[in-house]
């Protein structure tokens, strides 16, 4: 089993990273001072896969966890579900110690962690993410919350987990476009932070879409490696954590755009990555070795990389887009693979412009 380790002073953490290792889970939790009895939260899909495998786990350790499901999908990912859950959670007699554990995709860490962190003022939460993006990213960092109608994540808090278990061998369940969706992240950090990584991507793309075991450890590892790093110099998002936003973007506001589950998010990364490695070219910040080796990896992948939104239709929605500072755009722009910088782009619609040209 592989550990990576979040370093956030009294709140650092664990990340357990392995094939097969999820009925482990209760014997990792057994040093961490939890008390017999909490609740495990995940929706229908993956509970009837996993949900018992955790909770006889937990049993094991001397820890009782009550099953609650929550409807599938990002939908649900509302206030309301989360006071639908307080009330669930009240009639369990749960204590300070009583862990909280949230199996599933991002949809579920967001929302359980949102519970975990407010439910009598913060318990203590355990993230078992099971879809690639859960695992590569959103597990990552303490960022939970849910949507309001009009925003999404606008309702939150950063809180960190007790731990995260990992285990790549629940991605062979993931349906594949899920499972592409989440390599759109994972070759955003090689871009970002890792030349090496990149070029490991691009050299082992095919065990990856095999689903090679060894192949996703190395995936997860490294990905969770690169944004803890990122995530420990900047918990609350104020300054370098923002690389992390690289084709968000113009990613965001496609998925605006296209109109919410049109595209998945990662596809719309995919694009928004390339349209930002394009401008970065323009801007002469890179080579043009940079915008198509990129392309060519997500095509690999069978992610969407061409602009095909009118630029003018985009710039409408970038303005609503969260990093908007001082009225000019901001974006992540690549230097080289593995070497980003931010900068505002002055005039974004020319610059979109000239892509969809091209
Ligand atoms: N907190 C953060 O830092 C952060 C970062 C990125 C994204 N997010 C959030 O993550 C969410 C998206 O997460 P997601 O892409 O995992 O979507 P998701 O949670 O909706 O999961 C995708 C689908 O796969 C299913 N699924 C998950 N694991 C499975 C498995 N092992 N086998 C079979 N089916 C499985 C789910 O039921 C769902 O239908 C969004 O709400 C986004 O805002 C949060
Ligand atoms: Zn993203």
């Amino acid at each position: 089993m592989e550990r990576v380790t979040v370093n956030l002073r009294d709140r650092s953490y664990p990340i357990y990273i392995g094939a097969k290792i999820l009925p482990e889970v209760g014997s990792l939790a057994r040093p961490c001072d939890l008390s017999g009895r909490g609740a495990l939260i995940t929706n229908p899909v993956v509970g009837e896969l996993y949900g018992q495998q955790v909770l006889c786990s937990f049993e094991r350790t001397g820890i009782a966890l009550t099953l609650l499901e929550v409807p599938e999908g990002e939908e649900f990912k509302t206030l309301q579900t989360a006071g639908d859950l307080y009330e669930r959670l009240l009639p369990l007699g749960l204590d300070r110690r009583s862990p909280i554990v949230a199996l599933g995709g991002g949809v579920i860490g967001d929302l359980v962690g949102h519970v975990a962190a407010t439910f009598m003022r913060g318990l203590p939460l355990i993230q078992m993410p099971t879809s690639l993006l859960a695992q590569v990213d959103s597990s990552v960092g303490g960022k939970v919350g849910v949507n309001l109608p009009q925003a999404k994540n606008m309702v939150g808090a950063f809180y960190q987990p007790r731990f995260v278990l990992s285990d790549v061998s629940l991605l062979s369940t993931l349906p594949p476009p899920e499972f592409r969706a989440g390599l759109a992240e994972v070759v955003k950090y090689g871009v970002i932070a890792d030349r090496p990584f990149f070029e490991w991507l691009e050299e082992n793309m095919t065990g990856i879409l095999e689903g090679r075991e060894e192949a996703l450890i190395h995936v997860v590892r490294t990905s969770c490696r690169i944004k803890a790093a990122i995530v420990e110099q900047d918990e609350k998002d104020e300054g370098i954590r923002g690389v992390l936003n690289f084709g968000h973007t113009v990613g965001h506001a496609l998925e605006a755009v296209a109109g919410y589950g049109v595209f998945r998010h990662g596809e719309a990364v995919a694009v928004g990555m390339v349209a930002a490695a394009r401008i970065s070219c323009q801007m002469g910040l890179c080579s043009e070795e940079v915008p198509s080796r990129l392309q060519a990896i997500l095509q690999r992948i069978g992610l969407p990389t061409a602009l095909n939104i009118k630029p003018t239709k985009l710039i409408d929605a970038i303005g609503y887009d969260k990093k908007i500072r001082d009225s000019m755009s901001y974006f992540v722009l690549t230097k080289d693979l593995g070497s980003v910088t931010v900068a505002p782009v002055f005039d974004p619609l020319e610059a979109l412009e000239g892509l969809s040209a091209t």
